[in-house]
C-alpha cells in the first residue's frame, strides 16, 4: 500500500483537548497537516488553536449524533475535505462489574470510546471517500485485546477492535484505510495510572502521550492494520492468541 503524503492535507483529531489527542494535533500539525481539533471542552481546543499554526479548534461531544453530524457538515464547508480521521475521543469508564448498577456504566464506556468513534465514521464517510486516498485511525487499546479487570472499558475497545478489522476491507476498496492504534499503559489526565509511576520498578511501563502521537502519525502515513505502543508490548497481544490460558493466569490478579 503507498505512504500517504501529510503537508497540506486535512485531519481530524477527536479527544484533542489533552493527552494522547492532544499530542496528535500537534505532530499532525508538525507535519504540514491542517488539523480540526475536536472535543467538548472548547476553551482548551481554543488554547491549543492558539498555540500551534494550522491547528483549528471544533468543539463537539462524540456521544450526541447531532454534534458529530454538525462536526462533519463544518469541516466539509470549511476545508471541503478530510483525509484522515484520527478517533481518539475515550474515557477510563467502566470498573468492575458485580450487577445492574453496574450496567449504565458500561454503556457509558460503549458510548464514547465505541459508538462515539462509530458516530465519527459514518459521519466523515461521505467526506473521506470523495478526499481518497485517506485514512481512519482508530485508538483502541491494548485493553482491546486483553482484558484484565475493567470489564466495561475493555468491552469497549474489543468492540473498536473488531469493527475497525472488520470494516477494513470495504473501506480499503474505497481508498480510505482503517487501522488501530493500541496503546498500553500512557500517563495523561483521564488516565493517571498513579499506581504505576509510584514506584521506580513500574514506572518504566508507563509510556508518554508523544510517544503514541508519533506511532499515530507513522500509521497515518503508512497506513498499516495495526500497531502496538509501545512495541515491546507486542509478545503480549501475540500471546493472548496463540497461549491465552497462559495469559488468563497471568492476568487474573488484576
Ligand atoms: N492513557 C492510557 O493509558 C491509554 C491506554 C490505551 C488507550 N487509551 C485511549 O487513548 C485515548 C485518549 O486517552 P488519553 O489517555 O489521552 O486520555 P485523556 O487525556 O483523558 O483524553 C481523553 C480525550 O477524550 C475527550 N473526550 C472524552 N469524552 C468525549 C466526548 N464525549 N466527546 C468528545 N471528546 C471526548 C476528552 O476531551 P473533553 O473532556 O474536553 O471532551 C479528552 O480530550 C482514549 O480513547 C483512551 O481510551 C489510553
Amino acid at each position: 500500500m503507498p505512504a500517504m503524503e501529510l503537508q497540506g492535507k486535512v485531519a481530524v483529531v477527536t479527544g484533542a483537548s489533552s493527552g494522547i489527542g492532544e499530542a496528535t494535533a500537534r505532530a499532525l500539525a508538525g507535519a504540514g497537516m491542517d488539523v480540526v481539533a475536536v472535543a467538548r471542552r472548547a476553551e482548551r481546543l481554543d488554547a491549543l488553536a492558539a498555540s500551534v499554526d494550522h491547528v483549528h479548534a471544533q468543539p463537539a461531544d462524540v456521544t450526541s449524533d447531532d454534534e458529530v453530524q454538525t462536526l462533519a457538515g463544518a469541516v466539509a464547508s470549511q476545508f471541503g475535505a478530510c483525509h484522515l480521521l484520527v478517533n481518539n475521543a475515550g474515557a477510563s469508564l467502566g470498573g468492575p462489574f458485580l450487577g445492574w448498577d453496574d450496567v449504565a456504566e458500561v454503556r457509558a464506556a460503549l458510548d464514547v470510546n465505541f459508538f462515539g468513534a462509530i458516530r465519527c465514521m459514518a459521519a466523515f464517510a461521505p467526506l473521506l471517500f470523495a478526499s481518497a486516498p485517506g485514512r481512519v485511525v482508530n485508538v483502541a487499546s491494548v485493553a482491546g485485546k486483553i482484558a484484565a479487570g475493567y470489564p466495561g472499558y475493555s468491552a469497549s475497545k474489543f468492540a473498536l477492535v473488531g469493527f475497525t478489522e472488520g470494516v477494513g476491507a470495504s473501506w480499503a476498496a474505497r481508498g480510505v484505510t482503517v487501522s488501530q492504534v493500541n496503546p498500553g499503559f500512557v500517563q495523561t489526565e483521564g488516565f493517571p495510572q498513579n499506581d504505576l509511576t509510584a514506584s521506580p520498578l513500574t514506572r518504566r511501563l508507563v509510556a508518554t502521550p508523544e510517544l503514541v502521537a508519533a506511532a499515530i502519525v507513522e500509521v497515518a502515513r503508512s497506513g498499516v492494520p495495526e500497531r502496538t505502543v509501545p512495541r515491546w508490548y507486542r509478545p503480549f497481544v501475540v500471546a493472548r492468541h496463540v497461549a491465552a490460558p497462559v495469559v488468563r493466569a497471568a492476568t487474573r490478579r488484576f
